[in-house]
């Protein structure tokens, strides 16, 4: 047993915090103008928001606890939240990897808070081995403030001090500490409809009438998707893309992902369809390649390896 397992380990969690002032009367009435939103899909939850910019206070705040060796990032948070400061605001749910809720920065890498280590975070030596900064000799292009800063040997840096820096998820507008707001995702992906279009290939019994549970595959068949469809929406290849988290006008990995998924399906009979969605400018061919979806993934999905074949499947039907 490790000495940290025995003894626990002194942890500084630095997070990046944000409170937003209340919005004034005015800028209520025009968010809810029927112009005022720039949002490209409905949301059910009657927010239009896109990338839009909210109005607060920025500080960075530290909290010094005692972790045990196995606990998560998320426990120290929650630690926080129940002992020290009630403040404090993130989002989680299951606790396990599932819902995809709780996905923050960590030291500069976009991960799960409930999949974190604390010693994987808080030890240089790991830390330097985890995320971005790892990303020295892997020829990857570096995507975050954190990275650029160990690449220049800056000793101060959180990792190497053994501070674990938490910061909002890049790329998506911050509602409150380390809560940003998704629905910009779960519209992009709500507008390549991400469900089975199978109209014509249901199955139908001798005497015609439809049969319509019978939805056969063969094995080799479900493997085509069946990893892309674990995807959880969670953002994390979003926060890590470059172009994405840098504000470019680009649908996002988590949406493409979703449209790959039943592009890849045998019973969908909508692919063409499905490709000439994400044709466009701001879609698949925004992606410049850059492979850093593919890094931080937490259900193992080669994100990047997903829009180079979406990209060369795009091409196939333009050149038809
Ligand atoms: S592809 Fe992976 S990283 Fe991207 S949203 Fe889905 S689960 Fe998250
Ligand atoms: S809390 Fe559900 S994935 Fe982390």
């Amino acid at each position: 047993m490790s000495e940290n397992a025995v003894h626990g380990m002194n942890v500084t969690i630095r997070i990046q915090r944000f409170t937003p002032v209340p919005e004034r009367e005015h800028a209520r009435r025009h968010s809810s103008s029927p112009f005022g939103g720039k949002a490209r899909g409905g949301s059910p939850f009657g927010s239009s928001s896109s990338r839009r910019r909210i109005r607060g206070k920025h500080f960075t705040q530290d909290y010094h606890i005692e972790a045990r060796a196995g606990q998560t990032v998320l426990d120290c948070l929650l630690e926080i939240k129940r002992n020290i400061d009630p403040t404090l605001a993130f989002r989680y749910s299951c606790g396990h990897g599932i819902c995809g809720s709780d996905a923050v920065s960590i030291n500069g890498t976009p991960t799960l808070l409930c999949t974190a280590k604390v010693e994987d975070y808080n030890n240089p030596t790991s830390s330097q081995s985890n995320g971005a900064n790892s990303s020295t000799n892997d020829g990857f292009r570096k995507t975050t403030p954190a990275a650029y800063e160990a690449d220049a040997g800056n000793s101060d840096s959180a990792a190497a001090s053994g501070i674990i820096e938490i910061a909002p998820l890049p790329g998506f507008p911050v509602l409150r500490d380390l809560i940003v707001d998704i629905d910009q995702m779960m519209n992009q992906i709500r507008k390549l409809e991400p469900y089975l279009k199978a109209d014509g290939k249901l199955a139908t019994t001798t005497d015609g009438q439809i049969d319509m549970f019978e939805y056969l595959q063969k094995p080799e068949e479900l493997k085509r998707y069946e990893l892309l469809s674990n995807c959880i929406s969670c953002g994390i290849c979003e926060g890590s893309c470059p172009v994405y988290a840098g504000g470019e006008a680009f649908i996002g990995p988590a949406a493409l992902i979703a449209d790959s998924r039943f592009i890849n399906d045998s019973r969908d009979n909508a692919t063409d369809q499905r490709l000439d969605a994400i044709a466009t400018a701001d879609g698949i061919t925004a992606c410049q390649s850059v492979r850093a979806c593919s890094r931080e993934c937490p259900r193992g999905i080669d994100v990047g390896e997903e829009m180079w074949q979406l990209t060369e499947r795009v091409k196939s039907l333009q050149n038809r």
